[in-house]
């Protein structure tokens, strides 16, 4: 079999996103880690949440670790979409757990280490099969070794990998030349745009990366509707 006939044949989970999916061959392939990267108000949390109801309306369990916000604030936010987020909560289809508070409330910073066993716990005492972590960038103010980051984040994927649980790592895009690690150890990697253009506001979305799937580079054009986020076939402009 040739190796893109199997990964033709790879199962997929649906993004959540209307439109999202046809751009990486049918959604994410599930047991991988994808980084959603973009810039303030660009809409990675709307997504990270999309991902997560879509699961829980397959009945998998869905973890969303916060980091920054406090999980209410994010429920609250979410609620102006249709998309019932807070039947799934309420259910505990969806658990939200606020990480943020322990990691910044300690007053003491950890390693890299220490924080990603973290998450592996919750992610293990939840039984997660979705897990979104948002986001990861405040972490590097939390840490005493930010050298051991390549490392300590590879290791932590590979036990994603092993655990099988698909993971979206969210990353607040600091500048558009400086890659950070997640970057290159991300199984994917979904770009999220906001510019202005003739006056307007544009947003759009782009895959940067899919390891092994034939993908569309392209910027898209992106809206927020009641739904939650679209992308459309289309280019933003
Ligand atoms: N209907 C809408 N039209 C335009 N922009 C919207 C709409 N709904 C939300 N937004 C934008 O999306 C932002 C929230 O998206 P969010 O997913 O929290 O972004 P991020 O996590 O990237 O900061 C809001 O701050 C606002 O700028
Ligand atoms: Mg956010």
């Amino acid at each position: 079999m040739y190796v893109g006939e199997f990964l033709k044949s790879l199962d997929r989970t649906s993004t959540g996103v209307a439109g999202l999916d046809n751009l990486i061959g049918g959604g994410f392939v599930p047991g991988r880690v994808y980084l959603v990267v973009g810039p303030p108000g660009s809409g990675k949390t709307t997504l990270g949440v999309q991902f997560l109801v879509e699961g829980a309306r397959n009945d998998e369990k869905g973890v969303y670790i916060s980091i920054v916000q406090h999980p209410r604030i994010v429920t609250q936010d979410m609620l102006r979409y249709n998309f019932g987020l807070l039947a799934h909560v309420q259910a505990k289809r969806i658990v939200l757990h606020d990480l943020g508070e322990a990691i910044f409330g300690a007053g003491r910073r950890f390693s890299w280490n220490e924080i990603l066993e973290m998450l592996l716990h919750i992610i293990k005492a939840e039984n997660a099969s979705r897990v979104v972590i948002d986001s990861f960038t405040s972490l590097e103010y939390a840490v005493v070794d930010p050298e051991n980051k390549r490392m300590a984040v590879g290791r932590f994927i590979r036990k994603l990998h092993d655990m099988g649980v698909t993971c979206v790592i969210i990353s607040e895009m600091l500048s558009s030349e400086a890659y950070t690690d997640e970057y290159y150890l991300a199984d994917g990697v979904i770009v999220m745009h906001h510019f202005m253009r003739n006056y307007q506001m544009v947003r759009a979305i782009q895959v940067l990366k899919m390891h092994g799937v034939p993908h569309d580079s392209n910027l898209k054009k992106i809206r927020f509707t009641d739904e939650g986020l679209v992308v459309y076939p289309e280019a933003p402009f």
